[in-house]
């Protein structure tokens, strides 16, 4: 059932625009532009702090969540990976919420963390792929992505409907704790819809990224670097190259760079950086500088803008559309997954299986 795609990966990143409209369809209220969260029959206005649990890809959708949800929710926000939270003897008072981010409803570790939580007295709220599975059984808030089934071992379009149903969230929660209007609202709604649409212009860059894929893949170390909700998508980008081509890969906070992994940078260090325009994007420039003075090859992912003023000297540039800051990480989610996808297939690797990799992991 791979249709026209070489990979089920392949065929999943680019079904992206299909099933991220569709989860935001059960999340969104075109008619009065709100964002409306299914099954819920508690107050969640109530809430005095979230605790983010999941494991892989999924911890970091849950990292990017932590932005959203202090930025618009104005909530304190705690995450771990579900296999150190389980055993440091969390601090979870009364009256909060804990979130379970997992494409597959059955990781182990997160499983058992859920239900650590609901011992602690915890409200559960999980946002899980696979409707019959345990975690989605043991939700008091259910709320499923709508990502179909997912084959590639390689997680894509479960992460980022993942991060469509995250935002929604956020928006809900601000809503209901009087941190964001109607109109506010509505924008936040405005920008979601776009979110399709922005993915097939992202996606349109696929014959250009496989033909850079030869200036990654004879590389043993690459970096990704990125700011802000960038952060986590750049420690995405570094575990999906990882996963499916088998090359060591970082990612670090574009501001970390100086305190440690600089040392690392020579000429045969690729750093892939992870920057829309805005106003963070001059202190990203300063930092890619830093990189090519050590005679590092940048490739810049970035708006029009953001190529304009730093493009010049790097090997490489990918140009996404110019998108609110909201949705950017989803967007700019599309090149990390196919820059790892066409390096991997550039090297030759089993995309689909790569070794030592198990689709569902229920061994702690
Ligand atoms: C990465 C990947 C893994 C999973 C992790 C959690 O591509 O697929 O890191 O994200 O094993 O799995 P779920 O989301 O099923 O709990």
């Amino acid at each position: 059932e791979k249709g026209n795609y070489r990979h089920f990966m392949q065929k999943e990143i680019f079904e992206q625009p299909t099933v991220v409209a569709q989860t935001l369809r059960s999340y969104l209220r075109q008619v009065d532009q709100s964002v409306a969260l299914p099954q819920i029959d508690f107050d969640l206005s109530t809430i005095k702090r979230i605790t983010i649990v999941a494991c892989g890809t999924s911890y970091y959708a849950g990292m990017i969540a932590k932005y959203w949800l202090e930025t618009f929710a104005r909530l304190p926000v705690d995450i771990d990976v579900a296999s150190e939270f389980r055993y440091r003897d969390p601090v979870l008072e009364p009256g909060g919420l804990a979130l379970f981010i997992s494409q597959s409803g059955e990781t182990a570790d997160t499983l058992a963390a859920l239900r650590h939580c609901r011992a602690a007295g915890q409200t559960i709220a999980v946002v899980v792929n696979v409707p019959t599975s345990s975690m989605a059984r043991e939700a008091d808030l259910l709320l499923p992505t709508h990502a179909g089934p997912e084959i590639g071992v390689a997680s894509t379009k479960a992460f980022t409907c993942q991060l469509a149903v995250l935002a929604a969230l956020a928006a809900h929660l601000a809503v209901k704790r009087g941190r964001m209007d109607r109109a506010e609202e509505a924008e936040v709604v405005q920008h979601l819809l776009e979110v399709p649409a922005c993915f097939n212009a992202a996606l349109a860059h696929d014959d250009e990224i496989a033909a850079m894929a030869h200036l990654i893949a004879p590389a043993r170390d690459v970096l990704y670097l990125g700011r802000g909700p960038d952060y986590p998508l750049a420690l995405e980008g570094a575990l999906k190259l990882k996963e499916i081509s088998y090359i060591h890969a970082e990612g670090y906070a574009s501001g970390e760079m100086k305190h440690g992994p600089i040392a690392l940078i020579d000429e045969a260090v690729p750093v892939i950086v992870l920057a829309p325009s805005g106003p963070l994007f001059e202190k990203t420039v300063s930092n890619m500088q830093e990189v090519r003075a050590r005679g590092g090859k940048v490739v810049l992912i970035s708006d029009a803008a953001g190529i304009a003023e730093a493009g010049d000297g790097c090997i490489a540039t990918i140009e996404m559309p110019q998108v609110h800051p909201l949705i950017a990480p989803l967007i700019y989610a599309v090149p990390v997954q196919l820059l790892a996808y066409h390096v991997a297939c550039a090297k030759g690797t089993d995309v689909d299986q790569p070794r030592n990799l198990a689709k569902s992991v229920t061994v702690e």
